[in-house]
């Protein structure tokens, strides 16, 4: 579970009449579920589709409808709903209302407000294709663009009308993500990231392998963070059956090799490299072409080792940030110091894997940074979210030091 991302920021919800308005209940649990407080505004077509009663139970709140409703004019709601909300989010956005916006029409409570808001707007459009692709609904989101409205691009696929194209309301995941950017510096903005996730596995025979405990979870949270403060991310990750953050490429590798081709491959790409994953140390010297048989004796293995990816980057750096993991059950100030000059790293985050709440599988963790400059931080008890931000607070300190 992602940690309370919104906490105390007021989300102004305005749902219009598409056919993905009932998408929009997800969308205000889920803003809850982040720490978000919700008020739901219904444009009279979206109260078409949704009833009031289904958002005011999801929201725990008033929701708002008719610009002329007099039990609520005394609190002025076209000019004091835009002023008391740290985000105007629309969706699904309608053609119509589009249009409403980018011709500055307040005919309606929820063109009315944003006309007069002074916070930042979100609009996710939701329509047929030939409707988005229309000249008049591109002009206006141009138009809209131009005001500083942010327009998260629909995604294209099948649509409820059996047509395809672009015009879907974008995933869940996707909008959520651009709100949480809007309430996120973007001090990765123009870096490229590579981040390593999750385990390795090292084949035995076609159904055995050699792995680890790591659950992939710091990785990935790692990437959402980076994502969110507006890197460019590749995630190489190894298989760890966790969904990926939207807006990210994801490499899947297996094996360290395999890793350590991807990695190698991009290095020279990228600005910031984060390697998070725990990469097998050794592989089975061999592996068996058909299932090893039981035959009533030991088995002994041979093990090769396998190639020191952070050690590699570590030789071949050329400016990039280089952070690397240290996974460690005792002395763990002393083994990072030595890993970090060994292996030519600018940071590396030491992590306890002894405790019940940190280390493989929790979803919190603690944390010692420790930079190449000898500064020497130690983080509390976070969630891996938490924990990620606060890595990368230290990595933005360090590549605005000059490197
Ligand atoms: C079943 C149905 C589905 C509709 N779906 C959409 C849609 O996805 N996107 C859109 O822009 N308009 C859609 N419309 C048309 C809008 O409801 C219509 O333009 C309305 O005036 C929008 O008003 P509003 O923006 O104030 O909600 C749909 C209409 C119907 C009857």
């Amino acid at each position: 579970m992602a940690a309370h991302t919104l906490s105390g920021k007021k989300i102004l919800l305005g749902v219009c009449g598409s056919i993905a308005a009932y998408k929009a209940c997800d969308l205000t649990r889920h803003l809850r579920k982040l720490g978000a407080e919700v008020t739901v505004v219904l444009t009279s077509g979206g109260a078409r589709f949704v009833s009031p009663l289904t958002f005011a139970a999801l929201s725990a709140a008033r929701v708002y409808g008719p610009m002329f409703d007099a039990q609520d004019a005394h609190t002025i709601p076209h000019i004091n709903l835009g002023r008391d909300h740290d985000l105007i989010l629309v969706a699904p956005a309608t053609a119509q209302t589009i249009a409403r916006f980018a011709g500055g029409l307040a005919d309606d409570l929820l063109s009315t407000l944003v006309l007069a808001a002074d916070c930042p707007v979100l609009v996710c459009p939701a329509m047929n294709s030939r409707m988005f692709t229309h000249p008049a609904t591109q002009a206006n989101l141009e138009k809209i663009s131009a005001f500083g409205y942010q327009v998260v691009p629909p995604d294209s696929g099948p649509m409820a009308c059996k047509e395809e194209g672009p015009g879907r309301l974008p995933e869940l995941a996707v909008m959520v993500s651009a709100v949480e950017k809007v309430f996120t510096p973007q001090d990765l903005a123009g870096k490229r990231l590579l981040i390593t996730a999750g385990p390795t596995e090292e084949p035995l025979d076609p159904v055995r392998y050699l792995s680890n405990r790591s659950s992939g979870k710091m990785g990935y949270a790692l990437a959402r963070a980076a994502l969110r403060r507006g890197g460019q991310v590749v995630l190489v990750s190894g298989p760890c059956g966790l969904e990926p953050p939207p807006g990210l490429e994801l490499v899947s590798v297996r094996t360290a090799r395999e890793m350590y081709e991807a990695v190698l491959e991009r290095f020279a790409e990228v600005d910031i490299v984060v390697k998070c994953a725990a990469v097998s140390d050794f592989r089975p010297a061999r592996c068996a072409p058909v299932k090893l048989k039981k035959k009533g004796a030991d088995l002994f293995l041979e093990l090769a080792a396998n190639e020191d990816i952070l050690h590699t980057l570590g030789t071949r750096k050329q400016g990039q940030i280089l952070v690397g993991f240290a996974a460690e059950s005792q002395g763990h100030l002393a083994a990072g110091k030595e890993k970090l000059a060994a292996k030519n790293l600018d940071m590396i985050v030491i992590n306890d894997i002894q405790g019940e709440s940190t280390g493989f599988q929790a979803d919190t963790n603690q944390v010692t940074i420790l930079t190449r400059e000898g500064a020497v931080q130690e983080l509390p008890l976070l969630s891996k979210e938490e924990t990620a931000m606060a890595i990368f607070d230290s990595v933005v300190a360090l590549a605005g030091g000059g490197r």
